[in-house]
Parts: C-alpha cells; sequence; structure tokens
C-alpha cells in the first residue's frame, strides 16, 4: 500500500517506523518528514498546509492511503478537501473530517459537545467581545484558580491557569480585545480549575467502533519537579500506574464510549485518531481537552508499545472494522525523554551538529528525532524540541534510566533534558 504520512516532528518519526515495518507498506512517504522519518520512508518537500500540493502528490505517487499526524490539516478540513475531489475521495484517510477535528479545534465546540452528551468536564462558560463585560464580572465572582482558554489553535500556548483576578482580568482583556491569540482567541473559555493527576488516554475510531491504545502521561514543564514554563511536552511514560483497570473502566463508560457515540449520533465523520487529555480528581476522570490526532511525545512511547499493525489498524478503522482486530501491547513499561535547545520554551539557536545518533544502544531503545534538519551531510538541530529517545523497561524507572544511558552519548550545543521523568512512578513495578 502507498502510504503519505503527514508531519515532521518526534510523533511522526515513531509513526513513520511502526508503519515502515507492515508488510502492508510499499513505499512510505512523509512529508516534510525530518532526518529520522528519511530512514523510514522517503521524505518529500511537500507544505501540509498546502491541499492543491498534496492532491498532486497523492495523484503522482498513486497514494492508497493518508495518515495525518498533525491537527492544523485536520482543522483547516484536508479530509473534506479529499472527500470533494474526486481524484482523492477513494484514499484511505486517517484523520477526522472538519467537524470532528473541531473537537480540537474549538474549545467551546468541545465543552458544548461534552455538555449534550454527559461527559464529565469542568463546568465553563464562553465569552466575546459581545458580553465581555459579563465575562469580567464573571471571573470577579469566580473561584481561583481560573482557567482562560482561547477557543481556537493557538500552538499550545493559549491556556492559561491564572492564580489572581488581577491577571485574569488582564489575560482575558488581551486575549479578546488585544487579540492575543489572533482569531483563535476572539473567542474565550473560562473553565474551572480542577486538581489531580493527569494523563492522555487515545483510541483509535472509525466513527462507530473504537479501540483503546496504551494510555501514557506526559510531562509538560521545561524543569525537574514538574516545575517552569509550559513546552509541548518534555517526556512521557506508559503505562501509567494509576491507570488501573478500575479506574479506566470508567473511563471508557464515562468518556470514551459516550464520546463515540456522540460522534456517531451527530452524524460526524471521524475516522482517526482521538486523544482524551485527561485528568483523576479523588479517582473519577475529568475531560480537560480533547485532541483530534495522537500526543507528542505520548506517541513515541504508545506507539512502540503497540504489537499490532499499524497499517492494519488504520485499514480496519477505514473499513469500520475496528470491532473485529485484535489489539496487542506489549506488557513492559516505556519511557521517553526528550531533549531539547537551550532556551526553550523561549527562544533559542539552532543549527548545531548532533553527535551520537549513530551510537550503539541496545534493541530496547529508540532514538526518534523531532526538529532536527539535515545540513552539510550533518543532522543539526532545528527546533526546540530537538529528539527524543524511548526505552523500555521492567518498570519505568528502569526505561528511564536506559533512556538516560542512552542520551550520556549524545550531544548538541546546549542539549539539555529532564533527568526526572516519571518520577512519582520509579517505585512502583510499572
Ligand atoms: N503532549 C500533548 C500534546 O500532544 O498535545
Amino acid at each position: 500500500m502507498r502510504i503519505l504520512l503527514l508531519g515532521s516532528g518526534g510523533r511522526e518519526h515513531a509513526l513513520a517506523w511502526k508503519l515502515n515495518q507492515s508488510v502492508w507498506t510499499n513505499p512510505l512517504y512523509i512529508a516534510p518528514g525530518n532526518p529520522g522519518t528519511a530512514k523510514c520512508g522517503i521524505n518529500v518537500q511537500l507544505d501540509i498546509t498546502d491541499f492543491e500540493a498534496i492532491r498532486k502528490f497523492c495523484i503522482l505517487e498513486k497514494i492508497e492511503m493518508v495518515i495525518v499526524g498533525p491537527e492544523e490539516p485536520l482543522v483547516n478540513g484536508l479530509f473534506d478537501f479529499f472527500k470533494a475531489t474526486p481524484e482523492l475521495e477513494k484514499i484511505y484517510f486517517i484523520g477526522p473530517s472538519k467537524a470532528g477535528a473541531q473537537l480540537e479545534g474549538s474549545k467551546a465546540f468541545a465543552k458544548a459537545f461534552m455538555h449534550r452528551h454527559g461527559i464529565p468536564t469542568a463546568n465553563y462558560r464562553e465569552f466575546t467581545r459581545e458580553n465581555y463585560e459579563d465575562g469580567v464580572k464573571y471571573l470577579q465572582e469566580h473561584s481561583l484558580p481560573i482557567v482562560l482558554k482561547a477557543d481556537g489553535l493557538a500552538a499550545g500556548k493559549g491556556v492559561v491557569i491564572c492564580q489572581s483576578y488581577v491577571e485574569a482580568i488582564a489575560e482575558f482583556e488581551l486575549m479578546i480585545q488585544e487579540a492575543k491569540f489572533g482569531e483563535a482567541s476572539k473567542k474565550v473559555v473560562v473553565e474551572d480549575f480542577l486538581s489531580g493527576i493527569e494523563l492522555s488516554v487515545f483510541a483509535i475510531t472509525d466513527g462507530k467502533n473504537y479501540l483503546i491504545l496504551p494510555e501514557a502521561k506526559d510531562y509538560k514543564r521545561v524543569g525537574e519537579g514538574d516545575k517552569g514554563l509550559m513546552t509541548g511536552g518534555m517526556g512521557a511514560v506508559s503505562p501509567v500506574p494509576f491507570a488501573t483497570p478500575g479506574f479506566m473502566h470508567k473511563i471508557e463508560q464515562r468518556i470514551i464510549r459516550p464520546t463515540i457515540e456522540g460522534i456517531f449520533k451527530e452524524g460526524i465523520e471521524y475516522t482517526g485518531f482521538i486523544f482524551f487529555g485527561l485528568i483523576n480528581v479523588n479517582g473519577d476522570p475529568y475531560v480537560i481537552e480533547y485532541n483530534c490526532r495522537l500526543g507528542d511525545p505520548e506517541t513515541e512511547v504508545v506507539i512502540p508499545r503497540l504489537e499490532t499493525d499499524l497499517v492494519g489498524l488504520c485499514i480496519a478503522a477505514t473499513q469500520q472494522e475496528l470491532d473485529k482486530v485484535d489489539l496487542r501491547v506489549d506488557k513492559r513499561a516505556a519511557a521517553t525523554i526528550m531533549a531539547v535547545s537551550k532556551g526553550y520554551p523561549m527562544g533559542y539557536e539552532k543549527g548545531f551538529a548532533i553527535d551520537g545518533l549513530d551510537g550503539k544502544y541496545g534493541k530496547q531503545s529508540l532514538v526518534f528525532q523531532a526538529g532536527t534538519t539535515e545540513s552539510e551531510k550533518k543532522t543539526v538541530t532545528q527546533g526546540g524540541r530537538v529528539l527524543c529517545v524511548t526505552s523500555f523497561g521492567e518498570n519505568i524507572e528502569d526505561a528511564v534510566n536506559t533512556s538516560l544511558d542512552v542520551l550520556d552519548h549524545i550531544y548538541y550545543e546546549g542539549i539539555y533534558y529532564r533527568t526526572d521523568i516519571g518520577f512519582e512512578f520509579k517505585q512502583t513495578n510499572h
């Protein structure tokens, strides 16, 4: 099967690595990919926001399946573009319709969807310029902390947790009146703050059936002990020790099943991955957010733990036959540690040569590239999140230590990574 994978980060390297192992794959194209994905298939220099360029490439290369990594093309309607284009409509497409992608593309849509289907989430109100003064009053009467969310996509920066009324009102004004996040913050969702421990749960759905993939926990803050600025993710572990069968049962009954049933009942076309960003509040799961794609860096632990053939799984989703798939998962723990550029998530320099990428490490470790590029035949840094090292282990501590050993042999100027990923689970068996 001729496959085109869209995206260029660590998530896409992990997906490309897995897709490349399938007997179905022949060949695999990654657009635009990175030097890591080039080892799993053929990188093509396509702008993934340019639908016309994607159309031409798919026709030229007789693409049979498209798998979309990041949210942006989905929120912009790539699925709908394929279905409305006669030469593309039969291509198997992994990613939801524009309507389905609204679960990520509009926080207000997601909250209203959850409300309609009785899915547990924090209480909220939504505000625009039209009811701005009501919003200020609502904030003044709200308990602290207050969560403000830009409605649209804001490159992962659109959620602000405000610890004071002054901060909340200033942020609210910036978002709505000053368009801090452009169109994305013309509407703002104000949410109650939920206190608990977060986890990420993933499913693949055909819009009717679903399969739950291994869960993961990511570490979003830049500093050790989960301190400092928010990032795109500094590491992840899977499985999550507190995701016991009982807790996962609650997640499935209260969140996953009603979400998929809601998608079905509302006639939303959705074939692809769905990411449930959850929080465990005293043993009860609540939805913090939906994403219409896999997480990064969670994918770098979830996909290596998946034993089932990924192409077969995607084909089954497109045929609405997920109920016939036997999902097999590696029982071992996996941990990934993200190495970033000095200064990330603020400004950083790039273009530093990376040494040690071809080092010899055991079969239990994988190096996935994220923000890298090729320059003068060398792999160099190109992004804030540069690469991540995933390892398997008997437990999380073991997996983390193995990744740290591999990272000891990788170097570029300004390399930084957290050494404490999975810190709260180190004494447990998983
Ligand atoms: N790791 C969180 C995300 O992918 O959005």
